[in-house]
């Protein structure tokens, strides 16, 4: 068995777990990535794209948005289609806020870039990771890493191994509360290597269930569809996809769509998931690993790179100053700001989808919520301060300074 050491033992080599290993070492503390999929695969895995001018600053502040700044498309709105007519939302006219689009698997490229500039450790296709006394002071790590067996004592461990991860599984049961919620449709998402049809993102409300369009760059599209749960992508040939999206997006009968080659496909279920605590001992989870929520309003990796930005200002303060109260309170600064990603996901979620059961008076008090938003600058800047992360971000500011006002408890 080899054996190693590290501060910050972090499982997953996605958003979360590359960024919260890029912040710590700017900070000058150590730390070693395990990934189980390959470099090749993380950099190809299509998935979110739409950050929130907080993440950017995040992003820039850390000295990771070169490329962002030069290939990121800056939106200020984006336009609302129902009951035949289109609209469009300004959200950055009333708060002030931008948001940037930029595939997530950009964002993971210059992550590991960074950290392999940086000389930091990050282990592709790492096999059986198994947290190990997570209780304790003296927290460890087995894994296979190139078929050798490996041992890594830390500090303290990160779990950012997403939804389906080992670390959340790690903590027993009676130590944590769950809440869970799984809606009766799915988005069927396609990447077209095709210019989008629509400079601001578009979200099409309709009978037959709701459709986005969004983009990467001037030069790919990125497309949802809402389908049945576990829809079956045999049963969705490119015709029958461009189809249903022109019927979805039509404003007067037909309307003009862009269509090019599919790269990728893919069916995402609809779910909700939380804990609370985020923490058990010295295990700590980040991002997906403690909290998914529907793609609807784009908050998971916005919410991921919330909660790494707490647990990397926590960390440090602990190796500085020796203080571990901002450790002891990251759960309750990251699950406010969670709980309202959240509450905001589901409520984008009723507003723009069909849902199977609904009775017609459902679909007419979701008519009204939508001209509502469209008609009355109070409710658009409600749902605009929401949509760009900026009431998310005056919360965590609020708690996070609340937190650090309290005299140190050791
Ligand atoms: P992940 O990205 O899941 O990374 C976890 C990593 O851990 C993975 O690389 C995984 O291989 C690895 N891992 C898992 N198990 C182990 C193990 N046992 N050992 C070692 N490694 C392991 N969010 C937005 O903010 N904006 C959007 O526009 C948006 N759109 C989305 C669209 C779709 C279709 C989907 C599916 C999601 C979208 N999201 C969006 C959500 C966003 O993609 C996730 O919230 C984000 O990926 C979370 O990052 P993470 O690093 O926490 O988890
Ligand atoms: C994207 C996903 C979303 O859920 C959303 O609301 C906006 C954009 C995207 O993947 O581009």
């Amino acid at each position: 068995m080899r054996r190693l050491r590290t501060q910050v033992a972090i499982v997953g080599a996605g958003p979360s777990g590359l960024l919260l290993s890029h912040l710590l070492a700017l900070r000058g503390i150590d730390s070693i990535v395990l990934e189980q999929r390959s470099r090749d695969y993380v950099e190809q895995r299509v998935r979110a794209g739409l950050l929130e001018q907080g993440t950017v600053d995040l992003l820039r502040e850390a000295g990771l948005a070169d490329r962002l700044d030069r290939e990121g498309l800056v939106h200020e709105g984006f336009e609302l289609r129902f009951d035949g007519s289109q609209h469009r939302l300004p959200f950055t006219e009333l708060t002030g806020w931008t948001t940037c689009m930029y595939g997530q698997q950009e964002m993971v490229k210059d992550l590991i870039r960074a950290r392999e500039a940086a000389g930091g450790q990050v282990h592709f296709s790492v096999d059986d990771v198994a947290p190990r006394d997570v209780a304790t002071t003296c927290p460890r790590v087995r894994c296979t890493i190139a078929g050798d067996a490996v041992e890594i004592a830390a500090d303290f461990i990160a779990g950012c191994d997403g939804f389906h991860g080992v670390c959340r599984q790690t903590i027993p049961a009676g130590a944590v509360t769950t809440y869970e919620h799984v809606y009766p449709f799915a988005w069927l998402g396609i990447l077209a290597a095709v210019p989008p049809s629509t400079v601001e993102l578009l979200y099409a409300v309709h009978e037959r269930g709701f459709a986005l369009h969004s983009m990467r760059s001037p030069a790919i599209s990125r497309l949802y569809l809402q389908v049945a749960p576990a829809e079956p992508l045999a049963d969705w040939p490119d015709h029958r996809i461009w189809a249903e999206l022109r019927t979805r997006f039509a404003l007067d009968g037909e309307e003009a769509l862009n269509e090019g080659p599919i790269l990728s496909r893919s069916v995402t279920e609809m779910r909700s998931f939380a804990m609370e605590p985020m923490q058990y001992g010295r295990l700590f989870l980040a991002g997906d690993a403690a909290h998914i929520v529907p793609p609807s309003a784009a908050k998971g990796l916005n919410l991921a790179a919330a909660d790494v930005r707490v647990l990397a200002a926590a960390l440090t303060v602990w190796y500085a100053e020796g203080r571990p109260d901002l450790l002891e309170g990251y759960s309750r600064v990251c699950l406010a700001a969670m709980w309202q990603g959240q509450e905001f996901s589901a409520v984008m979620t009723s507003l723009l989808h069909r849902f199977p059961d609904e009775d017609r008076y459902a679909v007419k008090l979701r008519q009204a919520r939508l001209r509502d938003l469209v008609t009355s600058r109070a409710a658009a800047t409600a749902f605009a301060e929401q949509y760009v992360g900026l009431a998310r971000t005056r919360l965590t500011g609020a708690a996070g300074a609340a937190l650090s006002a309290r005299p140190a408890q050791r």
